[in-house]
């Protein structure tokens, strides 16, 4: 795992818009004489964490740096119980916070469908999607603060694919800020399984704040298990994670994690 630690949320967002630009080719997808055969497929999550990095891509999208005209997008998740147009769902938070202000084309960003009445058939038709699409290039992620990814809680399959999940309290409770009060946060979601995230050929996983202290040294450094979800992630060859301090105060080898990314830093300069 490549841990990257960064000054605060601001830096986060930064480095986060800079390497996913070159990771996705975003720049290069600018050009429109460059037609791909297929989109590049990137995986995409919600919460307060990737804010800062979708204001990041829309600033360089209406700068004419880059273009999301070759891409199309798969989310993580949605709550069951609310449908698209309800403020609080992962629908309108898209909408709001990214979609609009970018140049994905109508139809190719895809979310999960719970405002139907086979929940179990609209995951399974989502997963088919993905492979469809040839699977997800690039996945950002951000973390619970007790290790879940997407909507999968503690004890999740580590090889689960898209299905109906039901919430912990405590998944609620954190969101319930949202919401006027817990009792109105759902209780279920579809969400992508920890298996259909492990297929992401690439992964950026951000976290900022104490809050997800203990998640990411659980992540990063215990031992992996489905009581941290993303633990599953030091399995995968290219997880890169970006945190700020806070919430890389609890790493043990933190002076080792900073060394190894100034040596990176040192390679590339030299290349
Ligand atoms: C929810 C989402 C996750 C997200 C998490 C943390 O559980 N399903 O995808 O990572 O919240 O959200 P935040 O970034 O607001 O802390």
């Amino acid at each position: 795992m490549r841990v990257v630690i960064l000054k605060n949320a601001a830096a986060v967002a930064q480095a986060a818009a800079e390497e996913s630009i070159h990771r996705i080719g975003l720049a290069d997808l600018n050009t429109p004489a460059t037609p791909l055969e297929k989109p590049v497929v990137i995986g995409l999550a919600t919460g307060g964490t990737p804010l800062g990095l979708y204001r990041a891509w829309i600033q360089a999208y209406q700068s004419g740096q880059i273009s999301f005209a070759n891409t199309m997008s798969f989310n993580l998740d949605e709550y069951v119980g609310l449908p698209p147009e309800d403020p609080r769902s992962y629908h309108a938070y898209m909408n709001e916070n990214l979609f609009w202000h970018i140049d994905i084309p109508t139809g190719r960003s895809f979310i999960p469908r719970t405002n139907v009445s086979n929940l179990e058939e609209s995951a399974a038709d989502y997963e088919w999607k993905i492979e469809q699409a040839g699977g997800i290039d690039y996945q950002i992620l951000g973390i619970g603060s007790d290790g879940h990814i997407g909507f999968n809680e503690m004890g999740s399959s580590l090889a689960s694919r898209t299905r109906v999940k039901t919430l912990t309290k405590k998944t609620r409770l954190d969101n319930a800020r949202y919401f006027d009060t817990l009792e109105a946060v759902p209780t279920m979601a579809i969400t992508m399984g920890i298996g259909t995230i492990m297929n992401a050929r690439s992964i950026l996983l951000l976290a900022t704040g104490a809050g997800k202290a203990k998640a990411i040294r659980d992540t990063v450094e215990g031992p992996v298990t489905a009581m941290v979800p993303a633990s599953i992630l030091q399995f995968h060859d290219d997880v890169t994670l970006m945190i700020d301090e806070e919430a890389a105060q609890d790493l043990s080898q933190r002076e080792y994690y900073l060394e190894s990314e100034a040596n990176r830093r040192r390679i590339e300069q030299t290349n």
